[in-house]
């Protein structure tokens, strides 16, 4: 039987298929080192965001013959390594899209609403409505940076709010109700940017320290895809300054960020990388992504 090591968190339905037909073994507390030392045992390698599937695992899996990455992103995954070795690797792309866009417009009307710090006044049995008047959503211009599957679901949504919508993404076109622009015209024009580019080596950095600059002043930044696109101390002295009004971050370039200092900042709102923590988004990935390796293993 097929031995298959999953490494992150999994939701039970895809776990249940594929123990049906394979050998599994939950590992979601393993370290670097003890998964190298393991995985030449195993024939398929489950991960999420926070396992580094490095060339060197991938050599050491003599035996894998597919990696199976429960969300989208394949930034984590030597995918140069896997095709030397002629390993798959597999995805569920559109498993989170909602859960993703959904949580993007948390992060964005907390922000705008001042929810978080306002729920923290009140518990302290404060009352001062005044200090918390926010931004409405209607009329404002939204960029987004990055076309694919969240973009255009968070697209829909802001156009529901009575936003204009703005988008600029070199490899896509813009869907329905979004123009498409140069990335200096959105960065110059939004009152919010948000963004949903996948993480590539020509992505890493993208909002430096000169693009951060050239957003509005008093305009707000979300980011929901990946920590690495933009400069955080950049984008720590864009906020403090009050370049920035705000951000809403659900990613960071490492992971856990521990006592980042953009969490001592007043106008920044943060999530452990919730951006597909929804249950439905949980069963739908852990389902599909269960069926896609038992076609790989012919299972
Ligand atoms: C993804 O790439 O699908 C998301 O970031 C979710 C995750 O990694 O858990």
């Amino acid at each position: 039987m097929y031995r298959i090591m999953v490494t992150d968190h999994l939701a039970e339905p895809g776990l249940r298929i594929l123990s049906e037909r394979a050998h599994i073994h939950l590992a979601p507390e393993i370290g670097y080192e003890q998964l190298l030392k393991c995985i030449p045992e195993y024939h398929g390698l489950v991960v999420r965001s926070s396992t580094r599937v490095t060339g060197d695992i991938i050599h050491a899996g003599i035996q894998l013959k597919v990696i199976g990455r429960a969300g989208s992103g394949l930034d984590n995954i030597d995918l140069a390594a896997a095709g030397s070795r002629g390993i798959q690797v597999v995805n569920v792309p559109g498993a989170n899209t909602v859960a993703a866009a959904e949580h993007t417009f948390a992060l964005l009307l907390a922000l705008s609403r001042h929810v978080c710090h306002a729920f923290a006044h009140l518990r302290e049995g404060g009352w001062d409505r005044s200090r918390f008047v926010g931004m409405e959503l209607f009329g404002k211009t939204l960029g987004i940076i990055g076309l694919g599957r969240v973009g255009t679901e968070v697209a829909k949504r802001a156009v529901a709010f009575g936003m204009r919508v703005i988008g600029y993404d070199p490899c896509a076109s813009a869907p329905s109700g979004v123009t498409q622009v140069g990335l200096s015209e959105l960065l110059s024009t939004s009152d919010i940017v948000s963004l949903h580019a996948a993480l590539t080596p020509l992505s890493r950095g993208l909002l430096n320290r000169e693009r951060l600059n050239m957003m509005k002043r008093g305009s707000l930044l979300l980011n929901t895809a990946r920590g690495a696109l933009v400069d955080s101390d950049a984008l720590y002295e864009a906020l403090q300054s009050g370049h920035l009004a705000g951000a809403g971050l659900d990613v960071f370039e490492t992971e856990p960020p521990g006592r980042s200092p953009l969490f001592s900042l007043k106008n920044v709102v943060a999530t452990p990388h919730l951006g597909s923590a929804t249950y439905e988004a949980q069963v739908r990935c852990s389902e599909q992504l269960a069926r896609r390796i038992l076609e790989v293993l012919a299972l």
